[in-house]
């Protein structure tokens, strides 16, 4: 049998899981691909206590690593945007596939490699970039190809989703002390904010909603908001009102734009995207010919992320020296620069959460300035602390969100409101 070189860059979490994968399934794998895949060299600044590399070809420079004549597929799983960019450029180069778990990598910078990669004649592979071991990306490439997809929503962020779990069940615990819990697992990015204000969700994103609608990928046109804004209190109160609070990444394409934003999202407890819990993704894909499907599944962590890292690779060997995919599903000349809708052009529904000096007539002022702004409540909840300052709780009908703007500048204009109002938007899918 042929035997084919995998160089490996990077023996983190993901790196580590692609080594033990490939050593360890190396029969299924030959059998799949009637290749016998060999990991010719690592690249890394340190030894990985769950790899033994006694028989292995290992470098501290990871550019040995592109530059190895044996080496036939560059795994790049340094992750960011700097060293990575200049890795996958120069493996291109030296005309290596490149399977990449990337995700910034590909948002920020993945037109121009694509492009390098397709003139140097070589794959470029990312399913492990969006959601681990969900095979997203070729579910909304191939698998529903022949569709036009509608509208995507996804829990894609393991690490937000299990804090906000946990501040759900355990009640008041310690923001700080779950992270970490996060981080030990493996889940958490090298920076947590990338998790914890949006950021990562808003590359996976970035990256979906370009396969979804055959868009350039326009990382900075997304709207992105984090969770650190989310209170115990606010998750209560949904939970009163019959929703959950998920950090939800949504795409959808209306007759005025593309959506494309990042944000805690309150949803009803019986979506599906509700029962998604602790670190599990799960993306939720409306399309015209197939309906809603769900893939839902481990979005972080060595094994579930190796398990999407050495798929690409098994498909590298299938495809030969060309891929024949489009590396975004559609043809290059095909894609269309739809405008990106503004966040404040978005319709949605609204939870507003206010604290008010309880005196008569202040429920009265608060629906009047609603309604001004073509604002109907659908439900609501009052709570008397006995204290003289009342919690309001709100949901809205679907309204454009510039409009809910200016009525909570005038709410928070009002003398008998409290500080500043919480808002988080309120979606429905099923
Ligand atoms: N930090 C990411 C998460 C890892 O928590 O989902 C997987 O991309």
């Amino acid at each position: 049998m042929q035997q084919i070189g995998v160089g490996i860059c990077g023996l983190g979490t993901v790196g580590s899981g692609a080594y033990n994968l490939i050593s360890g399934n190396s029969e299924e794998i030959s059998r799949k691909t009637g290749r016998v895949v060999k990991i010719t060299q690592v690249g890394c600044r340190r030894d990985h206590p769950d790899c033994d590399l006694a028989t292995t070809n290992v470098t501290r420079d990871i550019f040995d690593v592109v530059k190895n004549p044996e080496v036939d597929v560059v795994l790049e799983l340094i992750g960011g945007t700097d060293v990575a960019l200049r890795l996958v450029k120069e493996a291109i180069a030296n005309r290596k596939h490149v399977v990449t778990a990337n995700k910034a990598l590909i948002a920020i910078h993945g037109e121009e490699l694509f492009k390098l990669a397709n003139d140097a004649g070589v794959c470029l592979k990312f399913e492990a970039a969006i959601a681990g071991g969900i095979p997203i990306v070729k579910a909304i490439r191939e698998g529903l190809a022949a569709n036009e997809v509608q509208f995507l929503a996804g829990v894609i962020n393991g690490t937000t989703n299990y804090i906000l779990t946990e501040m759900e069940t355990a009640g008041n615990r310690d923001f700080t002390d779950v992270l970490s819990e996060a981080q030990e697992l493996g889940y958490a990015e090298a920076d947590p904010t990338f998790d914890v204000e949006g950021i990562d969700a808003a590359h996976k994103l970035t990256i979906l909603s370009s396969i979804a609608f055959g868009v350039p990928l326009k990382f900075d046109s997304m709207y992105a908001e984090g969770i650190s804004e989310i209170t115990v209190e606010d998750i209560r109160y949904a939970g009163e009102l019959g929703f959950r609070i998920k950090h939800l990444g949504i795409t959808a394409r209306t007759n005025r734009g593309i959506e494309l934003r990042v944000h805690p999202t309150l949803i009803k407890k019986t979506e599906m995207l509700a029962q998604v819990d602790g670190v599990m993704n799960a993306v939720l894909v409306g399309s015209d010919a197939a309906g809603q499907t769900m893939y839902y599944g481990v979005g972080a962590g060595a094994g579930p992320t190796a398990s999407s890292v050495v798929a690409d690779v098994i498909d590298v060997l299938r495809s030969g020296e060309t891929d024949q995919i489009p590396n975004l599903g559609f043809v290059a000349e095909a894609i269309q620069a739809i405008p990106v809708l503004d966040i404040t052009n978005i319709e949605s529904a609204y939870y507003l959460r206010l604290k008010v000096i309880d005196v008569p007539g202040v429920m009265a002022k608060i629906s009047t300035i609603l309604s001004e702004h073509t604002i109907s409540i659908e439900s609501l909840i009052q709570k008397d602390t006995g204290q003289g300052e009342v919690p309001i709780v709100i949901v809205t009908n679907r309204v454009l969100e510039r409009s809910v703007n200016d009525a909570i500048r005038e709410l928070e204009g009002l003398k008998q409101v409290e500080g500043p109002l919480a808002r988080i938007r309120v979606e429905t899918f099923s």
